[in-house]
């Protein structure tokens, strides 16, 4: 059995920063971010939670399959800037969707995460565990940046993917996941939890912190590989396939990424600009928009690949 994906959702916040918006309160510009990120705003939570807008996103992903939420079997939740510890954001997600009959619970493989979640998703399907398994990158990014750091807060937003799969006859392909935890020093972010007010002002590894050229480096050199190695396993050529959806890092990443594969940009769809990036929620959000506006179409070839941090990084292809 293989799991096909029957239904996408996506939200983000009300609330958009603009480039313009930042450079009023660090050193940066709109020239200077677009050139360098793609990025041109990014949505920010106000009101909302990681587990408000995981809800939202499955909520459309489940109307989108026309499946209502008492089918689901499993709920996974990818996401490294929940608002609750325990209960996981998956069983919260649960409780607000009304999906009693689901197994509920969270990972976190960082940007790498929905792609993480699919697979795990696949693996129970095909293992026949389950049937019908909802997945979803959610994350709020904003709570966890330090934004008087114009080398990272201008990267990133807000905002949940989601997707439902649902159980058929068919043969599991091969998948590419990496991970390299020597390296995680790169993109890290010890706990959000200070130990108490005096802690607070002197807070530094509570926020994000990044090598933001070692992360690109790494970037643009693990993830051809990764899409290298999937075609290889799949015995298919990069021609072979419709579109790569990559996680939304840097437009100049997926530019280098598709340069290296000797790859037409245009099989590389972005909204970075729009979102910024949003972790694990991004590949998520771009499936959805590329769903919902008709881009995709029935029996298309997709590579799904995403890297962050961990290290981790990986690619999975799937027919749409
Ligand atoms: N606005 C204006 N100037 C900025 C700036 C900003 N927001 N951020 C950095 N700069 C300055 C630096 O201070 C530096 O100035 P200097 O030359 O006077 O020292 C100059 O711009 C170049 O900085 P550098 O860090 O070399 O820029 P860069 O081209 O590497 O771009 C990133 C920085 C963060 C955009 C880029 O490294 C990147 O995208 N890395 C990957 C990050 C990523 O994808 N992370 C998530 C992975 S899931």
């Amino acid at each position: 059995m293989i799991g096909r994906i029957c239904g996408t959702g996506s939200y983000a916040p009300p609330k958009r920063l603009t480039n313009d918006d930042l450079a009023r309160f660090i050193d940066t510009s709109d020239e200077w971010i677009q050139e360098r990120t793609g990025v041109v705003t990014r949505h920010v939570i106000e009101e909302d939670t990681t587990v408000t807008m995981a809800a939202k996103a499955a909520k459309s992903a489940l109307e989108d399959a026309g499946m209502d939420p008492q089918e689901l079997d499993l709920i996974l939740v990818s996401t490294l800037s929940s608002n609750v510890i325990v209960p996981c954001a998956a069983c919260e997600v649960q409780k607000e969707i009304g999906a009693v009959n689901a197994t509920c619970f969270d990972l976190n493989a960082a940007c790498t995460g929905f792609l993480v979640a699919y697979n795990t998703a696949q693996a129970y399907i095909s293992s026949g565990m389950y049937q019908k398994v909802l997945i979803i990158g959610s994350e709020s990014l904003s709570t966890v940046l330090d934004w008087t750091d114009r080398g990272t807060c201008i990267l990133f937003g807000d905002g949940a993917g989601a997707a439902v799969l649902s159980s058929e006859e068919g043969i599991l392909h091969p998948m590419v996941t990496h991970s390299d935890g020597t390296k995680g020093g790169a993109l890290k972010c010890s706990s959000r939890h200070v130990k108490n007010w005096e802690a607070a002002e002197a807070a530094g590894d509570t926020h994000l912190f990044m090598d933001g050229q070692g992360v690109f480096r790494f970037a643009v050199k693990k993830e051809p590989e990764a899409i290298r190695e999937l075609l290889e396993k799949v015995d298919m050529t990069v021609d072979e396939i419709d579109y790569f959806i990559l996680h939304q890092a840097n437009k100049r990443i997926i530019e280098s990424v598709a340069k290296r594969l000797k790859c037409d940009i245009a099989k590389f769809p972005m909204n970075i600009q729009e979102y910024g990036n949003t972790s694990s929620a991004s590949i998520g959000i771009l499936l959805d928009e590329l769903n919902k506006s008709g881009v995709l179409k029935k029996g298309q070839k997709i590579i799904l690949a995403g890297f962050g941090a961990g290290l981790s990084w990986g690619a999975t292809l799937i027919e749409w």
